[in-house]
């Protein structure tokens, strides 16, 4: 995984357990990776879960909780970085749509020897969106947060259930949205 997403946990570990909680955490948890994280690096995945386990151990709660928060505290800064990305739309199904497109491209290219994940779509109703998710990594979790990051960057919520997962053999983690009118509408 690139360096960008260990920098980003890096800080949601500060923002969530403080400064020393990080010294401790990336000098005790045995990590493959011994010089500090730089943004267009590339570390093994391997060293993200483990820094994952520590949150996990910390905060006391689930994994799939901890990659759950770690996708909704991603957004904002990742909004702000590549601004480009997200800028253009107005509703989160508009921009959701370009996901997979701006992952494959851009992203492959500013950020080398990415391995990024692949979206499917398909679009049932205005309001509803299917989104398949495939990646080795099965970090299914991580998606609905990131999902849930850009429900509230919108400010339009967005209902989700889950109709396949990864981790329970299928092929793909297939997101089924709803996108609810913002609130205050009438
Ligand atoms: C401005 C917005 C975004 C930017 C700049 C961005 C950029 C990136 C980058 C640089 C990586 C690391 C890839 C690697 O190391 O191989 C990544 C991974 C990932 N991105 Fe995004 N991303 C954005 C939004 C999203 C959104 C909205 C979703 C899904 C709803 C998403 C889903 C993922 C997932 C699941 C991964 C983890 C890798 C995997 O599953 O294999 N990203 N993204």
């Amino acid at each position: 995984m690139k360096g960008i997403i260990f920098n980003l946990l890096e800080d949601f570990i500060v923002e969530n357990l403080g400064d020393e909680a990080l010294e401790e955490i990336l000098a005790g948890t045995g990590l493959r990776t011994t010089e500090p994280f730089v943004g267009p690096g590339s570390y093994p995945d391997e060293d993200l879960m483990a820094l994952v386990a520590q949150v996990v151990e910390r905060m006391g709660i689930p994994t799939d909780e901890a990659l759950r928060a770690f996708g909704r505290f991603c957004i904002p800064p990742l909004v702000r970085r590549f601004p480009g990305f997200v800028t253009p739309h107005s509703h989160p199904k508009d921009f959701l749509l370009t996901v997979d497109a701006f992952h494959s491209t851009e992203i492959n290219k500013l950020f080398e020897g990415a391995q990024c994940p692949r979206f499917h779509y398909e679009s049932p109703a205005p309001d509803r969106l299917i989104m398949r998710y495939e990646s080795e990594r099965r970090l299914c979790a991580l998606v609905e947060g990131l999902l849930e990051g850009v429900a509230t960057h919108f400010d339009v919520p967005i209902r989700h259930s889950q109709t396949a997962c990864m981790l329970h053999g299928d092929p793909a983690c297939v997101f089924d949205l709803t996108f609810l009118p913002p609130p205050g509408t009438p």
